[in-house]
């Protein structure tokens, strides 16, 4: 039995990057977003489909083969144009946008790919360096969202840490809100959202 009124982890934050875009929308805001998790481009597609025909996104990942995926999924769709994939660790997010770039969001899906080897797994110190190189080009209101999964080795921790960077931030400068399911007992997620102010 799926509850029907409280949204899932995904669909929550579907609905935060659905508000983003309304804003942008209605200020004719070109969006420069990121994909610091491109794995298969499931997301990287919702992204490139959100920012329109003038906006971007750029994607980054350290495996070939989920780009390779995500590149055929974005061209199936016509949207290959509005995408740049790195093939790179998204901690190098600042030596690869453009520069002056400022970036309206970015979306973080952490964890393993799916069908892939596990054994390729965001870590903390790269995740956090990737998040601070971020926050000095987030425009005002932009939008971080950074899912959490915590069912495979080394992601409790990763989790942890993350969560305890996201508390460091400045009050006055940011709000960072968190989702998640209390009673839940394994394969723990939750979704961190931090906004610039
Ligand atoms: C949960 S998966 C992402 C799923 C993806 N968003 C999708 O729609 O298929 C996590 C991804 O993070 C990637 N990853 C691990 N370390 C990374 C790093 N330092 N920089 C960028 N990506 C990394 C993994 O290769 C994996 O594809």
């Amino acid at each position: 039995m799926r509850p029907r009124h409280i949204p899932s982890i995904l669909q929550f934050t579907k609905t935060i990057w659905l508000q983003a875009a309304e804003c942008w929308r209605e200020k004719q805001h070109t969006a420069v977003v990121v994909d610091g998790t491109v794995g298969n481009g499931h997301d990287t597609l919702f992204l490139a489909e959100l920012v329109g025909e003038r906006g971007h996104v750029y994607g980054f990942d350290v495996q070939e083969s989920g780009l390779a995926n995500a590149q055929e999924r974005l061209e199936t769709a016509q949207v290959a144009e509005h995408a740049t994939l790195f093939h790179a660790g998204h901690e190098t997010v600042a030596d690869k946008l453009p520069e002056g770039t400022l970036v309206s969001g970015a979306m973080y899906n952490l964890g393993y790919l799916p069908g892939s080897d596990h054994a390729v797994i965001t870590r903390a110190r790269t995740t956090i360096a990737s998040l601070q190189a971020l926050l000095p080009v987030l425009m005002p209101n932009g939008i971080i969202t950074v899912h959490i999964y915590t069912g495979h080795e080394g992601g409790t921790a990763e989790g942890d840490e993350v969560m305890a960077w996201s508390k460091t931030l400045s009050w006055k400068e940011y709000r960072v809100g968190r989702y998640d399911f209390p009673n839940k007992e394994i394969n723990k997620e939750h979704l961190l959202v931090i906004e610039k102010l």
